[in-house]
């Protein structure tokens, strides 16, 4: 059988991976790349468990198949938020609220706040807009609310930092 290659950015580093055709994304990324945090929960696309960001945008990868994805895309799994600050601020802030229960939804809805959050301080964090950015992911445990404070704290402490390193800049006025 006639095998796809593809080679994209992935986590921030180029990655070349051959698959079947029309193998979804969600088992390339897991069997092919080893990237076992992307969870798969209903396989319709309903639940998020499976989102991952696709240049910068948040996808359900169930639904796609990788053959779709262009060479020179990039992606991000939930293993790449370390790689960067705000994503390790994410991850810190729902530790520390006690975001997880079970923690299937979890990788899923990191990846929808992260994409929400990305190099904006001036996002709108009012309950329904925030509420609208995470509709596709669902939380089996009902965790809701402790997830929003997660990312409240995590915008708001991303600000402090920048308002920190602008000032180191500048000087004190
Ligand atoms: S597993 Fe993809 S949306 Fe549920
Ligand atoms: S923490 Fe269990 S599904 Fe969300």
């Amino acid at each position: 059988m006639n095998k796809i290659v593809r080679t994209w950015k992935l986590n921030g580093e180029q990655r070349t991976v051959e698959f079947p055709p029309m193998r979804r994304l969600l088992d390339v990324l897991r069997d092919n790349l080893s990237l076992k945090g992307t969870k798969e929960g209903c396989s319709e696309g309903e639940c998020g468990a499976c989102t991952v960001l696709l240049n910068g945008k948040p996808v359900t990868s169930c639904l796609i198949a990788a053959g779709q994805v262009p060479d020179g895309a990039e992606l991000m799994t939930v293993e790449g938020l370390e790689h960067t600050e705000g994503g390790r601020l994410l991850q810190h802030q729902y530790i520390e609220k006690g975001a997880a229960q079970c923690g299937f939804c979890i990788p899923g809805m990191l990846m929808a706040s992260y994409a929400y959050l990305a190099g904006a301080d001036d996002v709108d964090l009012r309950e329904a807009a925030m509420r609208e950015a995470h509709a596709g992911n669902i939380c089996r445990c009902t965790g809701y609310e402790k997830n929003y404070g997660s990312r409240e704290r995590r915008r708001r402490t991303m600000a402090e930092r920048r308002e920190t390193r602008k000032n180191r800049t500048t000087g004190p006025r």
